[in-house]
């Protein structure tokens, strides 16, 4: 089974033709990624107007080399599937409109996708992973621990009560005056800083259960910065250094009850999304699956970010499995 995914829920048109084989080395077929990031740099944030009218006008463009790279037509795909929510409303109506499209005059059915499930089964594409498993899905707009108990099968364990982590890393950033996506900004930046230098507080210390929330970190780094009257480069660096080892230091404490929450003793920890592609977090979960005797699986970084290779997995995912598409998160 051949799927042709399609992805344009943010700043990245995608599209990628992926198969069933048992083996995850000859699943991905073609991967192509039009990253809008030059487009948005310069406002320091994705502007959904902009987001939407690049998609439409590269859109084609995309498919096109998507199917030739993985030497192929229309003919030789099953399926056709695209991410359907959540996302931009701009992107995602070009990419589900062009599907669909596509679907009509091919006489071949439509999926469509979350996004979420995308990044949270990626993990099964890139590699034969048995459930159920932990997941931890850090991406610009969402954040959950998941407890992933078969195709479909998604239990919440823990979530963020307002922002996301990427989103705060992508904030912190533009405090700092760095370059966008802020992500990946702040990890360059804090390999040249001091971790120990400044102490953020840790939220949600007395609170049960596994939720995060970085709003509050979000607002200690401003308050930080506004208490300078100058900010050298080596000041952001070690706000950078400081505030990332607080995230991930964080993350790794409510991972740790999230293990505890969990009623069906996972023996495998996935981490997936955009904020999984950081370094440090990757160190720090792998130490932690060490401790606690799990198999740590990341996908490689550029499947972390958005692309179309997950979207088109998710497809086979449910197909093979039987299952109709659910919206699960
Ligand atoms: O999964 P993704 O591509 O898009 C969403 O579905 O949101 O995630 C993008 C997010 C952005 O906030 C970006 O700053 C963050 O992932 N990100 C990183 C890194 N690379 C990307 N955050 C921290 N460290 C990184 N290396
Ligand atoms: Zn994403």
């Amino acid at each position: 089974m051949k799927v042709l995914g399609i992805e344009s829920s943010c700043d990245e048109t995608a599209a990628a033709v992926v198969c069933d084989a048992p083996e995850p080395e000859d699943r991905i077929l073609s991967n192509i990624i039009n990253s809008q990031i030059q487009l948005h740099a310069k406002y320091g944030g994705v502007v959904p107007e902009f987001a939407a009218r690049s998609h439409a006008k590269v859109i084609d463009k995309v498919i096109n080399e998507a199917l030739s790279q993985a030497n192929c037509t229309l003919d030789d795909i099953d399926v056709i599937a695209a991410t359907a929510s959540p996302g931009l409303i701009g992107g995602l109506l070009v990419g589900t409109v062009c599907a669909k499209t596509i679907s009509a005059l091919t006489n071949k059915p439509y999926m469509p996708i979350n996004h979420l499930e995308g990044h949270l089964l990626t993990c099964c594409l890139c590699n034969n992973i048995d459930f159920p498993f932990m997941a931890l899905l850090t991406s610009g707009g969402h954040f959950f621990f998941v407890e992933v108990l078969g195709v479909g099968e998604y239990k919440i364990l823990g979530k963020t009560l307002d922002d996301a982590a990427g989103e705060c890393f992508d904030k912190v950033a533009k405090m700092l005056g760095f370059e966008y996506p802020g992500g990946i900004a702040i990890q360059k930046h804090a390999k040249s800083g001091d971790p120990n230098r400044f102490q953020f507080p840790i939220p949600l210390q007395r609170r049960p259960g596994c939720d995060v929330s970085f709003s509050g970190l979000k607002t200690a780094v401003k308050n930080l910065i506004s208490s300078f009257d100058n900010l050298s480069y080596q000041d952001k660096c070690d706000i950078s250094a400081s505030f990332q080892k607080t995230v991930v230091h964080f993350i790794i404490k409510q991972l740790g009850k999230a293990l505890r929450m969990s009623s069906h003793h996972p023996k495998t920890l996935v981490a997936t999304g955009g904020v999984a592609a950081n370094s440090e977090l990757r160190g720090a979960l792998t130490a932690f699956s060490s401790q606690h005797n799990l198999h740590f699986y990341a996908p490689p970084l550029p499947l972390c970010t958005d692309n179309a290779t997950m979207i088109a997995w998710v497809a086979i995912e449910h197909l093979s499995s039987g299952y109709p598409i659910i919206p699960i998160l």
